[in-house]
């Protein structure tokens, strides 16, 4: 079992292991942003082609973006082939990310059918291959994120983490479910045990924390070095000092809608500076959703939401939701 952090975490940070996940379409530099400035310890990007970043696809380069406030972050790759993925860690080690990660859970067709993602778990010394590649590419330290493996009769997270470490690996997040589970059942937390028991380098646990309790608990039960949020945090930066709160034996407050309000406009804003107003307002219909999920009159908001975009409507729409009793 091994604790120690392979990467260093920012200085008022380095004793809080609990990262935001990378989630494609969500983890972009305006949320982690406000998530960093909610306190967690790490933020991933979402999944970032190899491929396009090596053909110089100027959208892809955009998803390596962050923001001043966010002082370290580790960027994720995905890919198949150990040399495109060796020359795209050349070109974000140029973004000095604390750790780069490997993407080798991702259940999605498109991604399966490229042999990135999920398809890696198949081919086991294919991902020892790309850690190796991506390790002789730059020093920034390599990490790989999987799930328990393809499908029931096929879990082979143990192995892969062998083969994972023996080419250089330093850290292996586990997502406690199957590429055939999606993300259907519960995430399996005694596997996530069972290779933290197993592995030189630190584990961090991934799958059902939606609450700060849950968080502690994964940490406590599993004996994991550190935690992903990813469901959990949508529309809810808030749980990162939540988690905080009780690590520190408070009981942690529920934000206020006008809470609530002021971090998804804060989000908006920033969402502007890095995509303009139309695309941020787009792409904010799906956050909007998510900060008022569950909250009395939200539905109504919601149905408005998903036909705004401008940064007046949203603002509108805001102010209508802190002020709902
Ligand atoms: C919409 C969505 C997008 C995701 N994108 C990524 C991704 O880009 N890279 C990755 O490794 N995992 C991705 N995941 C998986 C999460 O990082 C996480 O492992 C999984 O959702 C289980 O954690 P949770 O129960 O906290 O949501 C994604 C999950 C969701 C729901």
């Amino acid at each position: 079992m091994n604790h120690e952090l392979p990467f260093a975490l920012a200085e008022d940070r380095r004793e809080f292991p609990f990262f935001l996940a990378p989630v494609a379409g969500y983890s972009d530099a305006a949320y982690r942003a406000l998530c960093y400035e909610h306190g967690a310890g790490l933020c991933y990007t979402e999944m970032v082609s190899a491929e396009a970043l090596v053909r110089h696809h100027p959208i892809t380069r955009e998803l390596l973006q962050r923001d001043p406030a966010e002082t370290v972050y580790a960027i994720q790759l995905f890919g198949a082939n150990p040399d495109v993925l060796a020359r795209a860690v050349e070109i974000v080690a140029a973004w000095n990310p604390a750790v780069i990660d490997l993407n080798c859970g991702c259940p999605v067709p498109k991604i399966v059918k490229s042999g990135a993602g999920s398809a890696l778990l198949k081919e086991p010394h294919r991902i020892g291959e790309i850690v190796r590649a991506m390790r002789s590419a730059s020093s920034v330290p390599v990490s790989i994120k999987i799930r328990k493996g393809w499908d029931a009769g096929s879990e082979n997270y143990l192995e892969v983490a062998a083969i994972a470490i023996d080419a250089g690996a330093c850290a292996i997040t586990l997502h406690g479910r199957t590429r055939a589970q999606g993300y259907a059942g519960t995430a399996d937390w005694d596997a996530i045990s069972k290779l933290v028991q197993y592995s030189s380098v630190p584990v961090f646990g991934s799958g059902d924390v939606f609450s700060p309790q849950q968080a502690i608990a994964m940490r406590g039960k599993t004996g994991c070095a550190g935690v992903m949020v990813a469901r959990g945090a949508m529309g809810n930066p808030f749980i990162f000092e939540q988690i905080r709160s009780l690590m520190q034996g408070a009981i942690p407050s529920n934000p206020t809608p006008a809470m609530i309000a002021e971090a998804a406009r804060r989000h908006l804003q920033l969402a502007i500076t890095y995509l303009g107003e139309h695309t941020a307002c787009i792409e904010f219909r799906k956050h909007f959703c998510a900060y008022t999920k569950g909250h009395p009159g939200g539905a109504a908001l919601r149905a408005k939401a998903v036909t705004s975009s401008t940064f007046a409507e949203f603002e509108d729409l805001l102010y209508r939701f802190a002020s709902h009793t």
